[in-house]
């Protein structure tokens, strides 16, 4: 272990709530840092829900992450790897605490996090005030890579703005004029939508909005909202639902005898991870999601296999986001032979990464936010099948970021 047997090594461990600190916990290394001539594992803090709605993308993330550094002997840039988890439970509230925790007392080289949009930005916020390292393997709060961006902040997955955008053409170009929109009242599923019309309106179809339905995060209590759509009747829905709620807001669309009648859209997240559970009820639903479950390529059906084999699960897109996240780390730590110290030549070299992604190739633009397809998908078989690429390479605009790497 680069010379130090002495270190003990933190791998998989849980901070718990209410431990009493991190030495309790067998956290805190006896060695100063930063340590890396002492050979001391670079430390990677997973700020992720590991409970709530959002519980499966958390895991499913942390697990990716973890594949791909045993893909490279426990190690990212030559560097052994240690984690250390934070349960943010998908609560804004908490997020500012959780992060200073993994910055402050554990004292962590890089935080990998997280899902939630309004988690994010206090993420975002801790992370530029003490520059942290900070890799966003979710969450889509524009400003993390608009007006907030920073040089110390990179995220892997997408923008709000990405897979909601190509949508408003495929619904226009379907031939829908009148579309009511459903989603949780909280960042993503506003930007979601405010995406997803800005694109609809460039389209020149005539096509509109006629309701904008909402309501509060996590809750899924649907049907009022349900009944509210089989009253106003729109020829299409476009929504944007995540992990436990889109299972059930797929299933009770359904069960309302609405989705024969009234096609239902949205991003991606809608079926992504969720289709199991969802069963029959999401057959036929067409998604724009940054990645399709049968994209044709060496990488995807490698990464598919290896995570088969490690979980007994079938991958899904926060998975790739997780396993991306992981060689995005890699490159920069690559980059400096493993000394997380060097930060300038470092963030160079993930500004400039190119990775054989299993959605397909990805770059980085000068916001720091992923460069991606965006595709049409079609459930079918139980599948997130591929249709068509709706947008190739689509940068997020980075409205009201200042970097100009
Ligand atoms: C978000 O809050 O940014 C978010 C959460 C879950 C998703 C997508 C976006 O699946």
């Amino acid at each position: 272990m680069n010379g130090d047997s002495r270190l003990i090594l933190p791998t998989r461990r849980t901070i718990l709530k209410g431990a009493t600190g991190a030495a309790a916990l067998g956290l805190v290394s006896p060695f100063p840092k930063p340590a890396i001539a002492q050979g001391a594992p670079l430390k990677v803090g997973f700020m992720l829900p590991y409970t709530g709605t959002f519980a499966k993308l958390g895991k499913f993330i942390d697990e990716a992450f973890r594949l791909h550094v045993e893909q490279k002997g426990g190690k990212l840039g030559g560097r052994q790897v240690a984690f250390v988890q934070v349960d943010d439970e998908s609560k804004p509230e908490a997020a500012t605490d959780n992060m200073n925790r993994l910055v402050g007392r554990e004292k962590v080289d890089v935080v990998v996090g997280t899902v939630h949009s309004g988690v994010a930005m206090a993420m975002v916020k801790v992370a530029r005030d003490t520059n942290t390292l900070l890799i966003i393997p979710n969450a889509g709060a524009n400003e993390a890579t608009g007006p907030a961006c920073a040089p110390n902040i990179f995220r892997t997955s997408f923008s709000n703005w990405q897979p909601a955008f190509p949508m408003g053409k495929v619904m226009a170009e379907a031939g829908h004029k009148n579309i009511v929109t459903i989603t949780w009242r909280y960042a993503a599923g506003q930007q979601m939508v405010d995406s997803f019309k800005e694109n609809l309106a460039q389209t020149g179809s005539g096509a509109k909005i006629v309701e904008e339905l909402y309501l509060p995060f996590p809750e899924v209590e649907f049907q009022s909202l349900i009944t509210r759509i089989a009253t106003l009747r729109p020829d299409a829905v476009f929504s944007f639902f995540a992990g436990g709620g889109a299972v059930k807001f797929v299933k009770d669309y359904a069960a309302a005898g609405l989705k024969e009648r009234i096609p239902l859209y949205g991003t991606g997240f809608l079926t992504d991870g969720t289709i199991e559970a969802q069963g029959e009820a999401a057959n036929g639903i067409k998604t724009t999601l940054h990645y399709a479950d049968n994209l044709d390529n060496p990488a995807n059906k490698a990464f598919l296999e290896a995570f088969k084999k490690k979980t007994n699960l079938d991958g899904d897109v926060y998975a790739v986001q997780g396993y991306d996240s992981a060689a995005l780390l890699d490159i920069g730590l690559t980059a400096v032979g493993g000394d997380a110290g060097a930060r300038d030549k470092m963030i160079a070299a993930m500004e400039g990464a190119k990775i054989d992604s299993p959605r397909g190739p990805i770059s980085f633009s000068k916001s720091h936010n992923v460069v991606q397809n965006i595709y049409l998908r079609e459930v079918r078989n139980g599948r997130n099948e591929y249709v068509s690429v709706a947008h190739a390479n689509l940068a997020d605009p980075a409205r009201g970021c200042r970097l100009s790497a």
